[in-house]
């Protein structure tokens, strides 16, 4: 997993903020959208944060 991937491009959001949002407490797409502002403007990038969310929130539930 690349962290410094962009993930939502109007926000500049990143694979690692994203990560750190679902660290932080955050288990769904909207909790990390609360926390980042990531896919808040266009939305084309929501799917991919919800692919990233689950990814993650797996991981951490693994450790
Ligand atoms: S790329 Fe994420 S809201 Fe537009």
């Amino acid at each position: 997993m690349d962290r410094d991937k962009t993930v939502c491009y109007c926000m500049g959001i990143t694979n690692g903020m994203i990560q750190d949002a679902v660290e932080a407490g955050a288990k769904t797409l909207e909790e990390v959208q609360e926390q980042t502002m990531a896919g808040t403007v266009c939305g084309s990038c929501r799917e991919n944060i919800q692919h990233l969310v689950d990814f993650f929130v797996k991981e951490k539930n693994n450790v």
